[in-house]
């Protein structure tokens, strides 16, 4: 297990990092902390998380010490919550930003915000996710936590809700052959994210759109998107502005999908 000394991090002005060898959800705690109402820019950090949550209701497994959980509260009300879906955007491109700094390699997205990570047999798999909730009261957002779990060192085996993780994931470690500290990692995560948060709240948000959209790796891939209730395949044709991913199915009908999980 790696034991990472965050003490020693520096952080964005006015942020704050809890550390716990142990937790249930980085994010439970977080949505905790904001209804207790702590300020923004708190940082929630653990070795090991027992009761991680994935996107679609998942669970998120990573064994203690070889991955990074971390969840960020923020109180963005300089955003609106029709906007809200930025902050995963945000997330994504500073995932990618930070891995390409500190491990050298490329990092790429897959629809909507997993990164993605080459491994040496070439084949592109999933290295991190996702998790962003929010609460939005009066027409303005109250608090958001964004949800990130980034393997590093850890060699995905087993089956988890029915998918083969060696087949669909890979690590920090795996994919770029050096081993990084987490708290590295956490640095370049945390610097990317507070200078997009300025640049959102100063209105840039077309600059993050463009680098979010050029790191999609699904972009005029053949994919099949698995809604609750049914599936969509066909040619991915782009993104709209909000994000949303065009599939055209091969009747010639555009899908406009806005959540789902897509297998290339
Ligand atoms: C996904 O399904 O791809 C999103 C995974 C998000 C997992 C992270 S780990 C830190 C934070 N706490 C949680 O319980 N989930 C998120």
């Amino acid at each position: 297990m790696i034991h990472d000394d965050f003490t020693e991090l520096t952080l964005p002005a006015n942020w704050r990092l809890e550390h716990y060898a142990h937790i249930g959800s980085t994010n439970d705690l977080a949505k905790q902390r904001a209804r207790d109402g702590i300020p923004d820019g708190l940082v929630i950090v653990a070795d090991q998380q027992i009761s991680g949550r994935g996107r679609m209701g998942r669970s998120w497994e990573m064994p203690a010490g070889t991955g990074l959980p971390v969840s960020i509260l923020l109180r963005p009300i300089w955003l609106q919550p029709a906007d809200a879906y930025l902050l995963t955007m945000l997330a994504a491109v500073s995932l990618c930003l930070a891995t390409e700094q500190v491990a050298s390699v490329q990092a790429l997205l897959k629809w909507p915000n997993d990164l993605l990570l080459r491994d040496s047999d070439g084949v592109l798999r999933k290295a991190a996710g996702i998790l962003t909730e929010l609460e939005a009261r009066d027409g303005a957002i109250n608090w958001a936590v964004i949800g990130i779990g980034l393997n590093i060192a850890w060699q995905p085996v087993g089956i988890v809700d029915g998918r083969d993780l060696a087949q669909m994931a890979t690590s920090l470690a795996s994919a770029s052959g050096v081993f990084v500290s987490r708290r590295d990692v956490l640095r370049a995560l945390l610097e990317a994210l507070a200078t997009g948060i300025d640049a959102l709240r100063a209105g840039n948000q077309s600059a993050l759109f463009d680098s979010w959209r050029a790191r999609l790796a699904t972009i005029s891939q053949t994919v099949t998107v698995r809604l609750p209730d049914r599936s969509i395949s066909g040619i991915a044709e782009g993104v709209t502005a909000m994000g949303a991913l065009q599939v055209r199915d091969a009747q010639g009908l555009l899908h406009i999908i806005t959540a789902g999980d897509v297998e290339a």
